[in-house]
């Protein structure tokens, strides 16, 4: 070899992907697809990025420009990224918001929407799924928008509570035809004891718990809450644990499950959740 030969460093690509929001640094995405890739084998990146109100957009055409292969999106960015996208799956579209994104070989952006899979997955790990179960949930914001196309494909009966009637009812219409769907006030609920109540409000965030009967609480036979906590128990669980429900789980089990399933979209391997989230290995 001549001596003024320059070998190029012998570089790999590595895939790049991400999860886009602001604020970001509490997501727990980053170490749950790390867990993911050494559990399958794959080798990848994953990072949490700060995405911008004004420049959103326009980072995110940048990250793909820079050949990454696709991320996840959270609040508050779930609709933004969706019209960036020229594909979409069918969960995504009926949600209007996606919380993963995935490059295409042709280049285009493909939306989806795991949120809702995320959510079926949990309540079937829990052993809460069967067909024909009445479910009660509680809210009628972009959460719920996004997992009742699987719930409703999963044969469950929805009756859709929210403090203003008509987003409840709006969803019920538009979602009717996938399944036997109804909509009501949310102090408006008739005390009868649902399969599963899933809270899917925001007040938790504000340290509060949705104003239903409790007697909802104590009749049903099991009770979930989207969201998680990071310590301790949620309002809404620590409310239903007061009233002696048995069966009842937060969302971190969502949360691990909405990962598994982008993650396959991208990589083609289901990870096996239950160990890191019975464990919260994470
Ligand atoms: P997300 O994306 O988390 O669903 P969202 O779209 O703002 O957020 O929806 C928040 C949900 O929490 C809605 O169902 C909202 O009820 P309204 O549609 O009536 O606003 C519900 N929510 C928020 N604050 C509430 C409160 N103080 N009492 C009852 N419901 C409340």
């Amino acid at each position: 070899m001549p001596q003024n030969t320059v070998i190029a460093p012998h570089t790999t690509a590595v895939d790049r992907y991400a999860v886009w929001g602001n604020p970001i640094a509490q997501s727990k995405s980053p170490q749950i697809h790390h867990f993911f890739a050494q559990q399958t084998g794959q080798i990848m990146q994953y990072d949490a990025l700060l995405g911008d109100e004004v420049q959103f957009e326009q980072q995110l055409l940048d990250f793909f420009a820079q050949g990454a292969k696709g991320c996840n999106i959270t609040a508050p960015f779930k609709q933004r990224a969706y019209q960036l996208a020229q594909v979409y799956s069918e969960r995504a579209l009926t949600a209007g918001a996606c919380n993963t994104l995935k490059k295409l070989e042709n280049g285009d952006l493909y939306a989806d929407n795991t949120d809702g899979a995320g959510l079926v997955s949990d309540l079937q790990r829990l052993g809460w799924l069967r067909p024909h179960q009445t479910l009660l949930i509680l809210g009628a914001g972009g959460a719920t928008q996004g997992v009742l196309l699987p719930l409703l494909q999963a044969k469950q009966h929805i009756v859709l509570a929210n403090r203003t009637l008509e987003k409840a009812q709006d969803l019920a219409d538009k979602f009717g035809q996938y399944g036997q769907i109804s909509a009501v006030q949310l102090t408006d609920i008739s005390v009868q004891p649902f399969d599963v109540i899933i809270n899917a409000t925001s007040l938790g965030l504000q340290g509060k718990t949705a104003p239903i009967a409790p007697e909802l609480l104590s009749l049903a036979h099991a009770v979930y809450d989207m969201q998680y906590a990071k310590q301790g128990d949620t309002p809404f669980l620590a409310w239903a644990k007061s009233l002696s429900v048995k069966n009842m789980s937060d969302g971190f089990g969502m949360l691990v499950g909405q990962a598994a399933h982008s993650f396959a979209l991208w990589r083609g391997i289901m990870p096996e959740v239950n160990r890191l989230i019975e464990q919260e290995m994470i």
